[in-house]
């Protein structure tokens, strides 16, 4: 694992407003170089102050494309669901076009079902054929106390997927939807964010580069990766942080 690119703010709310402005400045980068900004959003509770905070933004929001790294198998109006969160404190309150917002499918009976309709769904927006693999601009990413990332679990099958884009995660037996190892290290910028002191044990083993993968496997993010912690989370971990 390459040494962590990490950058330490004293709070939840510094570490928003910067990675507003990052969001922003890879967005101006992507729309000037390529026309349009593919952008995919993590879920759980980091980030959402951060959603809040961009339906303010002066950008040409008809350029944003929106997908999700990961999904809870719940319906869009259920309190868990990550696309259903992102709506309400931000999506529903700028003018992105409606079909370039792709909530990941989760009314399929069969959750590979959804997972093969989601990929799909990635192949016609980025007009890539099966075995190629797309570049998203960003990537947002959080990580659990277990040090899993979207919802790729320690110890679970969806690790270990290599020549899909989309597969089903596994939570305690719960599926899932989530971008595999291999869509998440192609994007150009990954940008993790991660807040709390529950957080140290899995960032100091992640960032010894050491341990099992399999453990941690916020490890198997090789990427171009950024990582935003709070002081809480990085005491310990970061020297001087
Ligand atoms: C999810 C997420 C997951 C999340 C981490 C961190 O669907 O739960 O995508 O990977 O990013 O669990 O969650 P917090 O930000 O709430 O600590």
């Amino acid at each position: 694992m390459p040494t962590p690119n990490v950058r330490v703010f004293p709070d939840l709310a510094a570490l928003t407003a910067a990675a507003k402005q990052f969001v922003l400045e890879q967005a101006t980068g992507a729309i000037a170089q390529r026309g349009q900004f593919m952008l995919a959003l993590a879920g759980g509770n980091t980030p959402k102050p951060l959603y809040e905070s961009l339906v303010c933004a002066d950008t040409p929001w008809s350029r944003w494309h929106i997908f999700w790294g990961d999904e809870r198998y719940v319906p869009l109006d259920h309190p868990d669901s990550n696309a259903g969160m992102a709506f309400q404190a931000w999506l529903n309150h700028v003018p992105i076009p409606k079909n370039q917002i792709h909530p990941m499918p989760t009314a399929d009976a069969d959750p590979q079902t959804a997972a093969d309709r989601y990929e799909q769904i990635l192949r016609q927006t980025f007009g890539i054929r099966e075995g190629e693999v797309p570049s998203f601009d960003l990537i947002l990413l959080g990580m659990g106390p277990d040090g899993h990332t979207a919802s790729l679990f320690p110890h679970t099958a969806a690790l270990t997927v290599g020549d899909r884009l989309i597969t089903v995660g596994n939570k305690d037996g719960q599926p899932r939807l989530t971008f595999t190892v291999p869509l998440i290290n192609h994007a150009r910028q990954i940008l993790f964010l991660v807040t709390g002191a529950n957080k140290q044990t899995a960032l100091r083993h992640i960032f010894s580069g050491t341990t099992d993968p399999h453990l941690y496997p916020a490890r198997l993010i090789t990427g171009n990766a950024l990582w935003f912690l709070d002081a809480a989370a990085a005491e310990g971990v970061v020297a001087n942080a």
